[in-house]
């Protein structure tokens, strides 16, 4: 009877180049959709800060109606817009890369080879190991969340951008942003388990975990690298 090997630490853990300029780039561009978020609804807030507009005015002698102080209000919040649009068309474009990428990585680097190497290293592992390889497969599984949230914001973001300009579409948009905005609480709640996760491995039993992330395996012989 053939023996059933298991897996490496490496096999689940072993990032390409383009893996590695992926990961840091969606990072930038999701904290960066989040950050014009909140500045558009908490420290922007050009809506709710028509009142103050017209103090202003008025204090300079000039009066402002509140159809002026919206409008006011609308330019500012379309500026914003305006990056969240653009961000999110080249977060789309690094989804779409992401896509390829794993099409085009070796097969024991795509994601569901990596996912299914660490459920395969959870089943086989010895008594002693069985903690570790059920973190790693746990880790991977919110990794797998992850990639379900951002397909959804994608998918729902360019729905919204076409929106107006296709009928089919405009029937769904309702649907669509309620989804994007939902997606995003996931989204956010992701990046602080991840976040607190990838920090405490680092400091506790996985040395070197980030900076791998960042320059690649420690040997830096790895020939796809
Ligand atoms: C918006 C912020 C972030 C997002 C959306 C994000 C997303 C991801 C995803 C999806 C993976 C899984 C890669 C895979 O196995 O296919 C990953 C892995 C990783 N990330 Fe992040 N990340 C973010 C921020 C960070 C930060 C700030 C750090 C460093 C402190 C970091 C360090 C790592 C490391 C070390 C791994 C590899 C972990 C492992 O092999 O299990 N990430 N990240
Ligand atoms: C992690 C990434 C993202 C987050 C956290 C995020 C969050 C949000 C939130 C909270 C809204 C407000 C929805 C509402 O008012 O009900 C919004 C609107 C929007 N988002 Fe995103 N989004 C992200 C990614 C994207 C992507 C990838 C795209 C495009 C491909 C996109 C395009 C849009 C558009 C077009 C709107 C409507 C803007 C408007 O009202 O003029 N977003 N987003």
């Amino acid at each position: 009877m053939q023996a059933i090997a298991v897996p490496p630490a490496t096999a689940t853990h072993d990032y390409s180049k383009g893996m590695r300029i992926w990961h840091w780039a969606n990072a930038t561009l999701v904290s960066g959709q989040l950050l014009t978020i909140l500045f558009q609804k908490v420290i922007v807030n050009a809506r709710s800060a028509v009142p103050e507009f017209q103090e202003a005015i008025t204090k300079g002698g000039g009066s402002l109606t509140q159809q002026q102080g919206r409008a006011v209000a609308h330019v500012i919040s379309e500026r914003i817009w305006t990056w969240h649009v653009w961000m999110g068309v080249t977060l789309a474009a690094f989804w779409l890369f992401w896509t390829v990428m794993q099409a085009l990585d070796p097969a024991g680097r795509r994601f569901g080879a990596r996912l299914m190497a660490a459920a395969r290293r959870y089943k086989l592992a010895a008594p002693a190991e069985h903690a570790d390889a059920r973190h790693a497969l746990l880790a991977k599984l919110t990794y797998a969340a992850f990639y379900l949230f951002i397909t959804i914001m994608v998918v729902t973001g360019l729905i919204l951008i076409f929106a107006d300009d296709v009928p089919f579409l405009n029937s769904i948009k309702h649907t669509a942003e309620e989804t994007h905005n939902v997606t995003m609480y996931l989204i956010i709640g992701y990046i602080v388990l991840h976040v607190v996760g990838v920090v405490w491995a680092e400091i506790t039993e996985d040395h070197g975990l980030v900076s791998r992330m960042v320059s690649g395996p420690a040997d830096k012989q790895s020939p796809q690298d």
